[in-house]
């Protein structure tokens, strides 16, 4: 394969580097493999149209990250590119109500199975925040229990083995609950439980030990963030069971699956969708 021209992307973050930490946004930015001469880079982006995506070189490629699933229908997609830009002539940003947020929420209650209400946010991060500190409330309880692999944004409670050493997930070492970072107060790993997942029996086991403690076990509903790892049969329903069982609230984070996996996003499937 033909060694990519990437000059410009290299200057551009070296540029990045003086006023950017790690002359990125976002660490996820950071090509270690892409730009081999000078490492690690990132690669800047000059346009993006339907399903394709250039860079600053002129290098063109088929854009499968797309924004991380959001641009499913493609950059500047018609009715999308439309719809948003006739929304921007009426102001963006108003710290009041819109109509709109009825008819969204409307619209996503009718697609989701699982939901009855909504809660708007900004990021993931801020839902799965939200989303956690209202099961600690609903319940009484504090500990979350977390699978190993899974990320749910970058706040400290849940920011626990996102993705674990190599020699931390083989054989039978157990799962435990490693800081993705420094800054993360060691007071935090106390309330977090990482387990396994697709482990059956792992759960039912930290669950008599520790049900009366557990206020929400969150998960994705198909692991996104290590390639693409289905739930063994049969997983989803147990870990719904569970939960009604030990009086737990089940967080199903569907930033990655949400309407793209199915309507009803990958808990549709408990409810006969998907
Ligand atoms: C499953 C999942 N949850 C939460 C997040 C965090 O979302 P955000 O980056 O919008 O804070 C991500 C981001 O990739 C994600 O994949």
């Amino acid at each position: 394969m033909p060694r990519l021209n990437v000059e410009k992307s290299m200057a551009l973050h070296k540029e990045a580097l003086k006023v950017l930490p790690a002359g990125v946004s976002s660490n996820a930015r950071l090509w270690r493999r892409v730009c081999p001469i000078y490492t690690p880079c990132s690669l800047f982006v000059e346009k993006a149209v339907g399903s394709h995506i250039w860079d600053v070189d002129g290098n063109e490629y088929v854009d499968y990250r797309l924004g991380y699933g959001p641009v499913i229908l493609g950059h500047s997609y018609p009715q999308v590119h439309d719809a948003v830009h006739s929304v921007d002539e009426r102001g963006l940003v108003y710290a009041f109500s819109h109509e709109l947020e009825i008819k969204v929420a409307k619209q996503i209650i009718s697609l989701v199975p699982s939901v009855q209400m909504v809660r708007f946010a900004n990021s993931g991060t801020e839902a799965t925040m939200h989303a956690i500190r209202v099961a600690r409330a609903y319940t009484g309880k504090e500990k979350i229990v977390k699978f190993e692999g899974h990320y749910h944004g970058a706040h400290d409670y849940l920011l626990f083995s996102t993705e674990p050493e190599f020699t931390d997930v083989q054989g039978d070492v157990p799962a435990r609950a490693s800081p993705a970072s420094l800054g993360i107060p060691t007071a935090i790993r106390e309330l977090v439980i990482v387990q396994r997942w697709n482990d059956f029996p792992g759960l039912e086991e930290t669950l008599r030990k520790h049900g009366d403690e557990i206020a929400a076990i969150i998960t994705e509903p198909v692991m996104g963030n290590s390639s693409a790892i289905m739930p063994e049969k049969g997983y989803l329903e147990f870990l719904r069971k569970v939960c009604d069982e030990y009086n737990i609230v089940l967080i199903f984070d569907e930033v990655k699956t949400g309407f793209r996996l199915a309507r009803g996003g990958g808990s549709g499937s408990l409810w006969g969708q998907g």
